[in-house]
């Protein structure tokens, strides 16, 4: 594998009596960002990614809510529950994922790589599966 499955980020948060403030800045951040994304009014039965990109690298932030995302790399999955706007989860080219079980009108954010480009989504799970065995 040429790629984890998934690595976790910490970011820094400061609480004070009248809130909280979260920060995402580029010590932390394991790529220059090239596009930023929210996805929100999302269905609970809702079913969100279903692919996995070439070259693409993005961070996943549940900022509100609850979701979990599933990871596979063709060999192993992870179930990961994101319910911390302070934990990011880094989704690596030729990993699988699908976010589902949306709670409490969740909120999600995601930094990427790269710009918007279709031609590095791999949107069929056979196909995946030919490429995962070739890289
Ligand atoms: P999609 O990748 O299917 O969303 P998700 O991964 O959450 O299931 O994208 C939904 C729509 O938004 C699709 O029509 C393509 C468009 N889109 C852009 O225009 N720019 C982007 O950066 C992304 C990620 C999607």
């Amino acid at each position: 594998m040429k790629y984890p499955l998934y690595t976790l980020i910490n970011f820094p948060f400061f609480t004070n009596a009248t809130g909280t403030l979260t920060m995402f800045d580029r010590k932390n951040i394991p790529f220059e960002i090239r596009r930023v994304l929210i996805i929100r009014n999302i269905k609970s039965s809702g079913v969100r990614g279903g692919h996995t990109h070439h070259a693409t690298h993005q961070i996943l932030v549940c900022i509100k809510g609850q979701c979990d995302v599933e990871l596979d790399n063709g060999i192993e999955k992870k179930i990961l529950t994101l319910n911390d706007p302070a934990q990011g989860v880094v989704l690596y080219p030729y990993v699988w994922h699908t976010m589902q079980n949306f709670k409490n009108d969740a909120i999600l954010l995601v930094f990427a790589n790269t710009d918007y480009n279709e031609k590095d989504y791999i949107r069929s799970y056979d196909d995946f599966l030919k490429f995962v065995k070739k890289i």
